[in-house]
């Protein structure tokens, strides 16, 4: 069975499209941008989020953020293009998809710097679509290494959303559960709720139930007893960031999701695809971890729950340390092991 899937970013006629993430559940509405600063609040907002989608977002984004620019010259073109990357690159600090995809838009530029700056606009857009079309396949490819490590009937548990909303398609950590589901395989899924912003009930949830996958919701602080009763065989989680030793930076609460799966002799698997692995960043003590505002936690979703005046600690982001962590699932194979060694080799390939 073929899964139909709702495309969280694309573009078209100088329109950037966007399935607003802060509504799903309740509302499934799609967001038309032709601003900059519209892409730049979307991506802030979370109203698209998940690294892959943020540098997809981020690359239309910059499209639209160009459309205006001056055409005289190349350098004055330049000089406009570099402000919007620059100003885009402000939105998120920790998913090095954002910045990968700001990157790879600046290097078509500066390829294609001989030419009309009409016909580098134009390039501009393909580079975006290309960014998306090949995000597709590099998700299918993680889904498919990724279920030669499971098998049919095991529990699985993921925390937040590494699904299709938050990539071109399929996802990186559910990815193999759409294709197991493809095969007809009976996976049964525990989806970490995800505190504070619950990507894991309003979105892994949605988003495994319209596939027809088997899963439960459990609070984060759920996950220990559901381990500890044996439902669990591996935990598969997304990533916004892998650093040259292995160190993984995801969703906050995964840090405390791989030690429970230590604990228990569960694998804890990371699905990443090559444009979240940073070889810059050498260790997760250097990656940028993002801080919220306090209002998620004391007044999330428009109810007060904690006192005024309180004083919050607030990161959206954890990093597991690459000892917890049983292998890397990207594009290019597996890796185990020596990250350190390891991680490097696949730019090579
Ligand atoms: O703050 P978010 O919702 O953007 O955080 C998302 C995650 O942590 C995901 O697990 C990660 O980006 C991988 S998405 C394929």
């Amino acid at each position: 069975m073929e899964i139909a899937f709702l495309q969280s970013v694309s573009y078209e006629n100088g329109v950037l499209k966007i399935l607003d993430q802060t509504k799903i559940p309740n509302i499934t509405e799609f967001l038309e941008i032709t601003k900059i600063e519209d892409a730049w609040d979307a991506i802030k907002q979370l109203k698209v989020r998940g690294a892959p989608a943020i540098g997809i977002a981020a690359a239309y984004g910059l499209v639209v953020g160009i459309k205006d620019a001056p055409e005289n010259s190349f350098a004055e073109f330049y000089a406009f293009f570099k402000k919007q990357a620059d100003y885009l690159a402000t939105s998120r600090p920790t998913a090095v998809n954002l910045f990968w995809a700001l990157k790879r838009m600046d290097e078509r530029v500066l390829k294609e710097k001989e030419r009309p700056v009409t016909h580098i606009k134009a390039a501009l857009e393909n580079e975006a679509h290309t960014i998306r079309n090949e995000d597709e396949d590099v998700c299918r490819t993680i889904g498919e290494h990724a279920l030669t490590l499971l098998s049919d009937g095991m529990g699985i548990l993921t925390h937040c959303n590494a699904g299709g909303i938050a990539t071109a398609r399929y996802g990186t950590a559910l990815a193999p559960l759409y294709l197991a589901k493809e095969k007809g395989w009976n996976i049964k899924v525990y989806a970490d709720e995800t505190r504070p912003l619950l990507q894991g009930a309003r979105l892994t949830a949605w988003e495994l139930m319209k596939a027809g996958i088997d899963v439960t919701l459990i609070t984060d602080n759920m996950a220990a007893m559901v381990m500890q009763k044996g439902w669990v065989q591996a935990v598969i989680v997304g990533c916004d960031r892998v650093a040259a030793n292995g160190d993984v930076a995801n969703k906050i609460g995964t840090y405390g999701v791989a030690l429970l799966a230590k604990a228990h002799q569960i694998p804890f698997y990371v699905a990443a695809p090559i444009s979240t692995i940073d070889l810059e960043t050498k260790t997760g003590t250097d990656i940028p971890i993002e801080e919220r505002e306090a209002a998620e936690i004391t007044e999330g979703f428009g109810k007060r729950t904690a006192p005024k005046g309180v004083k919050v600690f607030n990161p959206a982001f954890d990093v597991t340390p690459n000892e917890l962590v049983t292998a890397i699932i990207t594009e290019k194979g597996i890796l185990t092991g020596n990250y350190q060694e390891a991680l490097p080799k696949l730019f090579k390939s």
